[in-house]
């Protein structure tokens, strides 16, 4: 049977009229019979019964009407089921983002258009009153060995005791990705627009800058660490008093793929709210939900030593 005699009657069913099914099909009422009469020749049987009015469906045209209902809805789900499947593929890049640990990185870098696209990507997030709260600093090749003397001078400010292998650790944070990129938020002061939404205006490019990476093929890590605390570093790399370095970004061409995310929990962070009632506390499983969320963050984690 044609998928539109199986509308056909089923909008008949539906109406219980002949008129009021042509309508709802958007064809006319000869044209509805026909298609009755079509479907019943297939069958070999009459499946509504005679008269110019419609009186109801034959026995057989009943069965034929439950079988249609059981398609339709088969169809329905069919056509749900790759509606999903087309929109996750339609933001694929943006559910299979992951960070990179900088030891799964190598060369080669991004080179320097690659990081000004990045950054315009960074430019393009969500920003109340275009103030772009935030700068990059881009660590060129030949700085490096003078920024893992600074980050060792750090180390041994903060723990004067700090072992040789904790101070080698302390230098590879600035040497080991091939390409190393500072991230600063830099808040507009005396503006109309309120600091956090500066805050949130500079994570969210923060967040287009890591998807650019990605979308671009590299593998990369936004790290912090106490490091970006010290005023003496900060000074020496140039950062105002107002500004805070918010961390350090490796990028690099990926050698080993990281760990795959697990399934997303919209119930820890999805709430519906509904008028005239108090805003829904997460629930316990939530919690439970979290939990793992941070013991999978964790399995990654790198502390910047
Ligand atoms: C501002 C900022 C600073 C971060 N600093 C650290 C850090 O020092 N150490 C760490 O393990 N993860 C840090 N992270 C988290 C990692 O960058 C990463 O997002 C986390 O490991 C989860 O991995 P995922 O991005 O694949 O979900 C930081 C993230 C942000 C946004």
């Amino acid at each position: 049977m044609k998928q539109d005699h199986i509308s056909y009657l089923l909008a008949l069913h539906r109406e219980q009229d002949w008129a009021a099914a042509a309508i709802a099909c958007q064809i006319s009422q000869a044209q509805l019979k026909k298609a009755v009469a079509e479907a019943e020749r297939e069958y070999g049987c009459s499946l509504v019964k005679t008269g110019t009015v419609f009186r109801g469906f034959t026995t057989e045209g009943e069965k034929v009407v439950v079988w249609a209902q059981g398609l339709s809805e088969a169809i329905s789900t069919l056509k749900h089921v790759f509606a999903v499947s087309n929109s996750r593929k339609a933001i694929a890049p943006l559910l299979d983002r992951r960070s990179v640990s900088p030891k799964r990185l190598e060369a080669p870098g991004a080179d320097s258009q690659e990081i000004d696209l990045m950054i315009e990507a960074a430019l393009s997030a969500p920003d109340h009153g275009g103030l772009h709260p935030w700068r990059v600093l881009v660590f060129p090749a030949d700085s490096r060995a003078r920024l893992a003397d600074l980050f060792e001078q750090e180390k041994l400010r903060r723990d004067p005791l700090a072992s040789t292998e904790d101070l080698r650790r302390a230098r590879e944070h600035a040497t080991r990705s091939p390409t190393l990129l500072a991230f600063i938020m830099s808040p507009k002061l005396r503006m109309r627009v309120p600091e956090r939404e500066q805050w949130l205006a500079a994570g969210s490019a923060l967040g287009n800058l890591l998807n650019a990476a990605h979308q671009l093929g590299f593998g990369a890590i936004m790290l912090s660490g106490e490091r970006c605390f010290d005023v003496l570093l900060c000074a020496e790399l140039g950062i105002e008093s107002a500004e805070y370095l918010a961390g350090f970004i490796s990028l690099g061409s990926i050698t080993a793929a990281p760990p795959q995310r697990k399934p997303a929990m919209l119930d820890t962070v999805r709430a519906f709210w509904h008028s005239g009632e108090p805003s829904v506390e997460t629930p316990a499983k939530s919690q439970v939900c979290l939990d793992s969320a941070a013991s999978n963050a964790i399995s990654e984690s790198q502390v910047p030593r």
